[in-house]
């Protein structure tokens, strides 16, 4: 359902206030090719009702991406502000970047955090913002659930389709996605509610199924057929099944790359609002599947790069595989069972 102008400059109002923006504080809104002009509308005059400064950043196309038919939804890699030393001054020098284009995570992206500047990434259209807007209720669970993450030493996941993989943890970070960037030198992405880590080098050890009813990013498409990944040593060996394993082959295959194969973040999703059925009811161009990765209970299991999470693997083959009906346990303690999300803290505070 189309929202009004007026409807949108409200929510996104509403978001930068979660984020602490002040009066006076100056903002960076970031502009690309493929941005939402309505979002660049609203988010603006969103800015500008809060009394903060505007700065509107527009970037041209960059490099030519690696990725088939300009799918940015889980790239990794240069972009158009790639070696554009002016554009990453000016966001150093800002508090908050409203990110519409996409920056390359962990290279530039980390530079612009380290001087203290927030970044916002926004890509999704504005009915799906409304329905996720952040509440203070997805930090708490979010955040609580990183706690437990932040200590763990060993994940465990389990699925009745066949999944058994266990990794050591404990030599990177832990990301979490609420929807706020909300502290100095912090990221985030409206919408989102989830949170993940990257395993220890090496350390990825089991079996993975992704079942029917998985869904393959940047595919945007739900698997109709189990596909097996047979991991070893912190990468994908193997890769069984039928069509979908196939072409999920085929595809990690066209990137020619050895680390594409890496188990990459591993965590789970906490989004209560988010729909796993969204994927489907929207074009393709139309979504960065932000619901897919962050509805309640799913086990996210990615490949690729770790460069975020403090690693120096670097690769533009990297998938989000948000899985359902799987059990996670950190040190043996579930975090979902059959995917549901086990611990009270991390529930949805229902109304009073
Ligand atoms: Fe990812």
């Amino acid at each position: 359902m189309a929202l009004g102008a007026r409807d949108q400059i409200a929510m996104w109002e509403q978001v930068l206030r979660l984020c602490r923006l002040r009066v006076g504080e100056a903002v960076v809104l970031l502009v690309g090719p493929d941005s939402l002009p309505e979002n660049a509308r609203a988010a603006g005059d969103a800015v500008l009702a809060v009394g903060a400064r505007l700065a509107r950043l527009e970037l041209g196309q960059g490099a030519p991406p690696k990725a088939v038919a300009s799918e940015r939804t889980a790239y990794f890699g240069p972009t158009a502000l790639t070696g554009n030393l002016p554009a990453v001054a000016a966001m150093k020098s800002a508090d908050l970047v409203i990110d519409l284009m996409g920056i390359d995570r962990g290279t530039e992206q980390q530079e612009i955090l380290d001087s203290g500047t927030r970044i916002l990434l926004v890509k999704e259209p504005p009915e799906v913002l409304a329905r996720l807007v952040p509440t203070e209720d997805d930090r708490r669970r979010v955040l609580a659930a990183a706690t437990v993450l932040g200590q763990a030493r060993e994940m465990h996941v389990t699925s009745a389709a066949g999944t058994d993989l266990r990794v050591r943890l404990g030599q990177y970070s832990v990301l979490t996605e609420y929807g706020l960037a909300d502290e100095p030198g912090r990221w985030d992405h409206w919408p989102s509610g989830f949170l993940a880590t990257w395993p220890n080098e090496g350390s990825a050890q089991g079996t993975v199924v992704i079942d029917s009813g998985d869904i393959i990013l940047p595919f945007k498409d739900y698997v109709r057929s189990p596909i097996r990944l047979t991991v070893a040593g912190g990468y994908i060996r193997a890769i069984d099944g039928g069509f979908d394993a196939d072409f999920l082959s085929e595809y990690m295959a066209s990137f020619a790359d050895p680390e594409g194969y890496a188990v990459s973040h591993l965590g789970w999703g906490l989004q209560d609002r988010a729909l796993w059925t969204a994927l489907r009811l929207y074009d393709k161009r139309q979504t960065n599947a932000m619901d897919a990765r962050s509805f309640l209970g799913n086990f996210m299991f990615s490949t690729g790069p770790n460069l975020e999470g403090g690693g120096s693997r670097s690769t533009p083959c990297h998938l989000d595989i948000p899985m359902r009906r799987c059990s996670l346990a950190l040190d043996g303690v579930p975090m979902t069972i059959a995917g549901r999300v086990v611990p009270a803290d991390q529930q949805a505070r229902t109304a009073a």
